[in-house]
């Protein structure tokens, strides 16, 4: 963090002190202003409820302008990772800071390779699950039982442990999802094999049967590999701030991403791309193309509670650079399988173009994000919908896990601990009972 030379005052109307506050730049982005003394110094506290305004921490892992639709990865553009680039390169990028070389992404990939495997007790887990469960809800408790299989030997503080349950976490998502997914189906688990690439061994451990051999098809492999790429990691975002707080307890870091599982969970975050499939789904259903409009007066409708799935964020003001890319994504996947005229993918093309039109979302800069057009990828993919969530939460642990350990490895972190403005009943006295 460097220093400004320009100093924030805050002065009070009521003649209390003012004080200075000293002012941060970044590398990029907008400058935060060092509110860590102000308590001690002013008695008050900042207010800022969602932390629209706030930067918990400094990072160097990725920076997003919403203004321009801009996603980097230490540096990188997500464009270009996404094209140049495959999911464990970019797990080495933002776990160490860099893309990988050719030895250390073959050393790299064997790493995660030999970590594929969950350990057999696993399975009974699952079994306390009705097979209709939420995926999510069995990646929650899949998630948060690996600490109990590692606690023991995780010392947060020791660097080599953070890397390896970084290495373990990354490596068993796939595994845990694909098994979620078979318990759902009522067929038996597929073991991970070292022969395949990271997004082939999924889709194999999801796709193949004992029975059947599944041969992935390269576009399709791809396309699930860009879709992890796409979710790797996105800032201080719901989950990503869930983690760092949790994990700020010095808690096990297993128990850490298993809270950012919980958070992703939200149709607000993670879960909005399948609650945005389910929406096109809908509409389909209800006549399609010519009654978007109708479904537009909905969501325009303050006493409805619609929203349009997929679209709007945050951060983004501008066009979500992850959502242009997972449309190219789109029209690869449909057109290799022949399912170029897709009703839903048509469908989403033009709720975008009308929306994109329409008074309401262009003055409050809402603009397809992530979630808009990955559950058609996914879907056509041959994935249930139900397990899109937890597909991203596969994609996004990369994230959760640098993220944590960045945190870990600062000598300035401290648990987290929030204040806040109470207006609730001043000190009273118990009344006995029969006074109540
Ligand atoms: C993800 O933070 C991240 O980085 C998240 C994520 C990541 O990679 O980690 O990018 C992943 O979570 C993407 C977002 C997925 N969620 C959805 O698609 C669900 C639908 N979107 C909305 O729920 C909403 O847009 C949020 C939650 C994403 C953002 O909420 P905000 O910041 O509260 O929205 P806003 O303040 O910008 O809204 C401004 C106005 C409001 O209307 P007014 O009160 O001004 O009249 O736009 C309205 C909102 O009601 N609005 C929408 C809308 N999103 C916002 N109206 C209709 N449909 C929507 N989708």
């Amino acid at each position: 963090m460097t220093p400004s030379d320009v100093k924030a005052t805050l002065s009070f109307s009521d003649g209390s002190p003012s004080m200075e506050l000293p002012i941060y730049k970044g590398s990029i982005g907008p400058d935060v202003i060092d509110i860590r003394k102000l308590y001690g110094q002013t008695g008050k506290f900042t207010y800022d409820p969602g932390f629209l305004s706030t930067a918990s921490c400094n990072s160097t892992i990725t920076y997003i302008d919403g203004d321009k639709g801009e996603l980097l990865y230490r540096g990188y553009p997500i464009e270009q990772l996404a094209v140049n680039c495959d999911f464990l390169e970019t797990c080495h990028l933002l776990l160490y800071g860099d893309l990988p070389n050719e030895a250390q992404k073959n050393d790299f990939t064997a790493r995660v390779t030999n970590h594929t495997m969950v350990n057999e007790q696993m399975q009974f887990f699952l079994r306390g699950f009705r097979r209709d469960a939420h995926p999510m809800a069995i990646m929650t408790g899949l998630v948060g039982a690996l600490s109990a299989f590692y606690h023991d030997s995780t010392d947060i503080n020791n660097p080599q442990h953070r890397e390896i349950a970084a290495i373990r976490l990354i490596a068993k998502m796939p595994t845990l999802v694909a098994m979620a997914f078979k318990y759902s189906m009522g067929q038996p688990y597929m073991y991970p094999r070292n022969n395949l690439s990271y997004a082939s061994n999924f889709m194999r451990m999801m796709f193949a049967t004992p029975c059947d051999e599944y041969v992935p098809n390269d576009v399709l492999v791809r396309a699930m590999d860009r879709i992890f790429i796409l979710h790797a990691d996105h800032e201080q975002n719901a989950s990503t701030s869930t983690v760092r707080l949790c994990g700020s307890s010095g808690t096990n870091p297993f128990a850490a991403i298993a809270a950012g599982v919980a958070c992703l969970w939200g149709p607000a975050h993670g879960g909005a791309n399948e609650a945005c499939l389910n929406m096109l789904e809908e509409i389909q259903r209800n006549g399609g193309v010519e009654k978007i409009g109708e479904f537009i007066k909905q969501v325009k409708d303050k006493n409805s509670s619609v929203k349009l799935m997929g679209f709007g964020h945050r951060v983004y003001k501008n066009y979500d650079p992850r959502a242009k890319l997972m449309r190219e994504t789109c029209h690869e996947v449909l057109g290799a399988l022949g399912l170029g005229n897709d009703p839903l993918f048509k469908l989403a093309m033009a709720l975008e173009k009308i929306a994109l039109e329409d008074e309401y979302f262009v003055a409050r800069k809402l603009y397809p994000n992530v979630d808009f057009y990955s559950g058609i990828v996914q879907r056509a993919i041959g994935i249930p919908v139900s397990l899109f969530t937890a597909i991203f939460a596969l994609a996004r642990t990369v994230g959760w896990i640098a993220q944590l350990n960045e945190m870990i490895a600062d000598p300035e972190y401290k648990i987290g601990r929030p204040r806040q403005l109470f207006v609730g009943a001043a000190k009273r006295d118990v009344k006995p009972i029969g006074q109540r």
